[in-house]
């Protein structure tokens, strides 16, 4: 199976672009769901047909799904959806937890990975095309497999632990707050355990990679060397950057002598900066590709091999090998400098940080004992080496 994540800013084609890679993968004979996790929904759009929650056949080896948090959550979370309720209206508010449940920090982005995770596991599919909503929220997302990780491990031990004195201490501190069943928590915390298995399967090069997509234009490719670095640091692959929009050859109108002089300038960046990743031009259609026969078209026309969906770039985004008593972390982390970077070592998990964004990597179980005692930058790539120091 493949999982292919169609990201990058605003606007830049990111919906068109997962669609018609859907209707080419579909057209080469891969069973294909194109799965939207943006929330304001574009599919329907796109593909100029209804799409639902669970996923909708547009034609042979075709689907698409577009995420319904909030249904999903009250299939998963039903019961602490209704704790919630309780807990708000002892408080002596009028208004349950209703549809503020999904608006809480993290929890599309939750919903949005759960429901990837039961698409992956339908084994219904040979391709899963994820179109992204923009940068941010792609992140946020990205990073939730490590957050839930933690919660899943730590929250449980945690809970074991004190969970029976916390029980017993709320009354005791006097908080009129309805109390949570053990079931409940279990039942939370068995939906962490549902996301099991995902962090592996996007860190897995040969099943997912992600697809960047921009126009030529300078914050666009800003945005997009943004996400290739913190992709990484994620262990996701790129392997195709696709510059969209550009002006056809056919234009020759003087007036846009300038600005195709300015989209040279982004082409060339782009196939400077990317290499060894594989930069793909798209021209800017007359008629806008909606619909499953133009996105088809469409779709030829950008991917001409049938191949469309294997890895168009072997490069790989993290390694770690083992050398002797040392272990070697290696991520491709281009467009970041040494002085962006942090680095934190807490029992076999390495922490790395750039700006906003961190990473918890899980390492060996050997690498326990073991800290950071080097770490340099070499062609775009981060080197750490672990080793015990006593
Ligand atoms: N190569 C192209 N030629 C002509 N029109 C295009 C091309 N690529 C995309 N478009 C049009 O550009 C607009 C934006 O595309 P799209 O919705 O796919 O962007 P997006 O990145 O998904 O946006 P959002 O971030 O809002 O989800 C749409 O109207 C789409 O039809
Ligand atoms: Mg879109």
């Amino acid at each position: 199976m493949r999982i292919i994540l169609m990201c990058g800013k605003g606007g830049v084609g990111k919906s068109t672009l997962a669609a018609a890679l859907g209707a080419r993968s579909a057209a080469v004979g891969q069973r294909t769901l194109v799965y939207s996790v943006d929330p304001a929904h574009s599919l329907a759009w796109t593909f100029d047909q209804a799409v639902g929650g669970t996923p909708t056949p547009l034609g042979p080896n075709l689907w698409a799904a577009e995420l319904e948090a909030l249904s999903l959550l009250d299939d998963q979370w039903g019961d602490l959806r209704g704790y919630l309720d309780s807990v708000i209206k002892s408080q002596g508010f009028q208004q349950g937890a209703g549809a503020e449940l999904a608006s809480l920090p993290g929890v599309h982005e939750f919903a949005a990975l759960l429901r990837l995770k039961q698409h992956a596991d339908s084994k219904q599919f040979d391709v899963i095309i994820v179109d992204h909503a923009p940068t941010a929220f792609a992140l946020r997302l990205l990073s939730l497999p490590d957050v839930m990780g933690f919660y899943a491990k730590h929250g449980k031990r945690l809970w074991e632990r004190y969970g029976a004195q916390m029980m017993m201490a709320l009354p005791m501190l006097g908080a009129n707050i309805p109390l949570p069943t053990g079931g409940m928590i279990g039942k939370g915390l068995e939906t962490l355990e549902l996301l099991r298995g995902l962090p592996a399967l996007l860190a897995d090069p040969a099943v997912t990679s992600a697809r960047l997509v921009l126009t030529p234009e300078t914050p666009a490719l800003d945005e997009a060397r943004n996400l290739y670095a913190h992709l990484s640091l994620y262990g996701i692959t790129t392997d195709q950057v696709l510059v969209n929009r550009l002006l056809p050859a056919a234009v020759v109108d003087p007036f846009f002598a300038e600005p195709r002089e300015r989209e040279q300038g982004v082409r060339a960046r782009a196939q400077a900066e990317f290499a060894p990743v594989a930069v793909s031009e798209v021209e800017m259609l007359a008629q806008e590709p909606r619909g499953i026969a133009k996105l088809t078209a469409f779709g030829e026309q950008v991917w001409p091999s049938s191949d469309a969906t294997a890895r168009q770039t072997q490069d790989l985004a993290l390694r770690v090998t083992q050398d002797g008593e040392q272990v070697m972390v290696d991520i491709k982390l281009p467009f970041v400098t040494a002085k962006d970077v942090d680095l934190a070592k807490f029992e076999n998990e390495l922490y790395i940080t750039i700006g906003q964004h961190r990473r918890n990597l899980v390492l060996p179980p050997e690498t326990t004992d073991m800290q950071p005692v080097k770490a340099k930058f070499a062609e775009g790539r981060l080197l750490v080496t672990l080793a015990r120091t006593s």
